[in-house]
């Protein structure tokens, strides 16, 4: 294998390893995938001021998020269906991050679960939740996160209905994959994914699947969420669920000066402009290009986060400089894990921590906190 520099060389080799179903779970978009296409090219737009001959000693990346120490300005974003990119791959990503001191977020729809991951991490993850009909199993994930001791809960209010990706229909995505011929001749030539998913029993929705009343077995991930997403989803629903929770509470999915305005009302500590990776309204803002109006509209009074598109560590400071206080990775983690397990997590980490350290540098900065939109040329952003 060659010399993996940067995520695209992950994302190769993760393309290589992980079976097609899942591959294609974690890497496309809805519909004509323009808004999962616009996050990432909205980035490379932005230009940046090269400085010199300022003194670049002592530099540091470490910050808070949500008034918690991380050693960069980088979450692990909610990913679902995570271990079935790399057999237990919640577990190995949460250990990346808590040895590196970054969030990692547990998604709802997460292989693993909850208690799994308090089982194999000492330091508090962050839990992401869905509002759905069934409220007492609501109230039950809720206690189980606190049980757990994570130290906040990332709601996620874009999804309560599923945008359309093309692959996922036609290559019939499911967990544990049906094993249809199509799928045992692509798996067969994925031996140490079929290794990995032989030792472990984590092959399921592990928040789920046993604590939801009449849920046992729910392979199609599009028509459980047609089921049980709750459509009448509103602010008042936050505010219980903050009522419920009593921690940090993130809203995600913000990408609407109109909508950051109430989620600051519904007294939530911090918002994620998102548009789920490009992943639901296709045809909406890259999230990049959304950032700016919606700091403009609460930056002063919330804290603004933002996901979707970052595959470098410019593209960290490139949000930074917009005014996001902190930022998340999805994907980038997804190719590292797919790629490599845990092993693949970290190099993401020290990919995205090293573009980033030298970037702030060339910047003219040695401070993360100081990044502002100084270091970019007007006109490109
Ligand atoms: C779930 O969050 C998805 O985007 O599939």
């Amino acid at each position: 294998m060659s010399v993996i520099t940067n995520i695209e060389d992950l994302r190769v080799l993760a393309q290589k390893r992980v079976p097609r179903m899942f591959y294609d779970y974690a890497d496309s978009g809805s519909w004509t995938e323009s808004t999962y296409h616009a996050n990432t090219s909205d980035f490379a737009q932005m230009k940046f001021r090269q400085r010199v001959a300022v003194n670049m000693e002592n530099r540091t990346l470490k910050t808070k998020m949500v008034g918690q120490d991380v050693h960069m300005p980088v979450a692990i974003a909610p990913t679902g269906l995570t271990g079935m990119q790399h057999a237990d791959g919640e577990i190995l990503a949460a250990r990346a991050a808590e040895k590196f001191g970054i969030p990692f977020t547990l998604s709802t729809m997460s292989i693993c679960s909850i208690e799994d991951i308090a089982a194999h991490t000492s330091k508090p993850f962050w839990f992401q939740l869905y509002v759905m009909k069934d409220r007492p199993f609501i109230e039950r994930l809720i206690e189980r996160a606190k049980a757990a001791k994570c130290s906040a809960l990332v709601l996620t209010l874009d999804l309560q209905i599923l945008g359309q990706r093309h692959k996922d229909l036609k290559n019939g995505l499911s967990a544990p994959p049906k094993l249809t011929i199509a799928n045992i001749l692509n798996m067969m030539t994925k031996p140490r994914w079929c290794m990995g998913m032989l030792g472990t029993p984590r092959r399921n929705f592990g928040n789920i699947v046993g604590h939801a009343s009449d849920v046992s077995d729910m392979s199609s991930l599009s028509s459980w969420t047609s089921q049980q997403f709750d459509l009448a989803l509103s602010w008042k629903d936050v505010e219980w669920i903050k009522r419920c929770w009593g921690g940090k509470l993130i809203i995600k999915g913000i990408m609407d000066a109109e909508d950051a305005r109430l989620a600051v009302e519904s007294g939530a500590d911090a918002i994620i402009v998102s548009n789920h990776g490009g992943r639901q309204l296709d045809g909406a803002l890259s999230s990049i290009a959304a950032l700016p109006s919606i700091v403009a509209a609460v930056g002063e009074q919330i804290e603004v986060h933002m996901d979707g598109g970052i595959r470098s560590g410019q593209d960290v400071i490139k949000a930074l400089a917009l005014g996001a206080k902190g930022t998340y990775i999805g994907r980038s983690f997804l190719y590292g894990l797919g790629a490599m397990g845990e092993e693949g997590v970290t190099k993401c980490l020290k990919i995205i921590e090293n573009e980033l350290d030298l970037t702030m540098a060339f910047c003219g900065l040695t401070d993360v906190k100081k990044v502002d939109q100084h270091i970019l040329i007007p006109g490109t952003y």
